[in-house]
This record gives C-alpha cells, structure tokens and sequence, in this order.
C-alpha cells in the first residue's frame, strides 16, 4: 500500500511508520512525507530515508482552500491508498476530507471525544484528570470528530507539566499509530465515510 504523511514538525509518530514498514511490520511504503513548514524535522527524517519529501509553504496561497487544493493535488499525484495526518498542524477544510475520507488517519492527543483541539495536555491536567491519552480516529469534517479506531492511556502524575506528560504520551503514540496504519493496510480496518468496519464487522 502507498503512503502519504503529513506532517509539521518532529515527525516522531512518521518516523515510527516508516521505520515498521521498513521492517515489513507493516505492508505498506511511505512514498511520501509532505509539510506545510520548511522547518519539520519530519522532512529531515523523510530524506534520510530516501523518501521523497515535500514542502508546500501554507503562507504562500492566499486562502485556506487555495492551500488546501494545491495540497490535495500534490498528495493525489502520489497515488497513496492511506494518508497519515501525524503532527500535520492546519485544519482541512471540507473539499480536502471529502475527497480522501475513507483513507484518511489522524492522531489526536486526547482521549477524544474529551478535549478536540489545542492544549490537550494543559487542559487535561488542569482539569484534575488522573489519565490521559492518544486517539487515533478516521477525519471527518468535523474538527477530531471522526470515529475512533484506537487509543491509548497514561497515568497523570501529580508533578506532571504538559511537558512531561506529552513526553510520555509520545512512547504510546508510536505503538498505537503504526498498529492502526498496519490494520488499514491489511484491508483489516474499512471506513466507507460513515460506518467503520474491523474484520468484516461493524464497529
Ligand atoms: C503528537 O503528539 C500528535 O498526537 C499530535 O502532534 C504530535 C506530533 O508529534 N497530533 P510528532 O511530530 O509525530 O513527533
């Protein structure tokens, strides 16, 4: 199966796919890992895998869907079956998730659906909440809405800052996220856009 990652940063969640399909853990290839900042070290890991990696500046377009167009024209033209959002920090617009929705992953650092957006390690902690986690989920348009395929949890400790809680949060995400991608690719995990299927069976 070919694999686009978008991403805008440290791109440790892309490096944990690309390392398990490089193991043949997971039968799929990562053709391509695309940011919207030139700065990602995810590009830097990209290339050290002699995957080809693809920068597309957002402030250079004038509007959200003129980005979100041009991205989705550079990702089409790599012909991926499954597109990992890991770390990719801009919200899709509708066009974007309508045409890749039955392919197309994200890992969101909440137990959603608690805490959609931004923060979600402060936000939690000054919550009082005694565990945290990851979820991975199919997007839809709603914003970290999507139906949930799996998720992980930590333990709040009480000295914990956001910081250090991400820190750990991080370990589970480079479990759980090359699971779900292995599952996909296994044509185990079928989303048609609405319903989502494990094994043949209705989740
Ligand atoms: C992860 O914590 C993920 O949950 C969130 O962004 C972070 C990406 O980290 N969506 P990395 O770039 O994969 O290291």
């Amino acid at each position: 199966k070919r694999i686009v990652i978008l991403v805008s940063g440290n791109g440790s969640n892309a490096q944990a796919i690309i390392d398990q399909c490089e193991q043949g853990k997971i039968n799929g290839e990562v053709v391509a890992v695309v940011s919207n900042k030139a700065s990602a070290f995810a590009l830097k890991r990209a290339q050290a895998h002699h995957i080809e990696a693809v920068c597309i500046p957002h402030q250079d377009f004038v509007s959200r869907e003129a980005f979100d167009a041009f991205l989705l024209h550079k990702v089409q033209e790599f012909r991926p079956d499954l597109v990992v959002l890991a770390g990719f920090m801009r919200i899709l617009s509708p066009a974007f998730v309508d045409a890749l929705s039955t392919k197309l992953l994200n890992i969101h650092p909440s137990l959603l659906p608690k805490y959609p957006g931004l923060n979600t390690h402060q936000r939690a902690i000054e919550n009082g909440d005694t565990e945290h986690g990851s979820s991975v989920h199919f997007v839809t348009a709603e914003l970290d809405g999507g139906p949930v395929v799996l998720q992980s949890k930590v333990a709040i400790h009480p000295h914990d800052t956001a910081q250090t809680l991400a820190q750990r949060l991080a370990q589970t995400e480079w479990q759980i996220y090359p699971r779900v991608v292995e599952w996909f690719c296994d044509g185990r995990l079928v989303f048609d856009g609405k319903h989502l299927s494990f094994d043949g069976s209705e989740v």
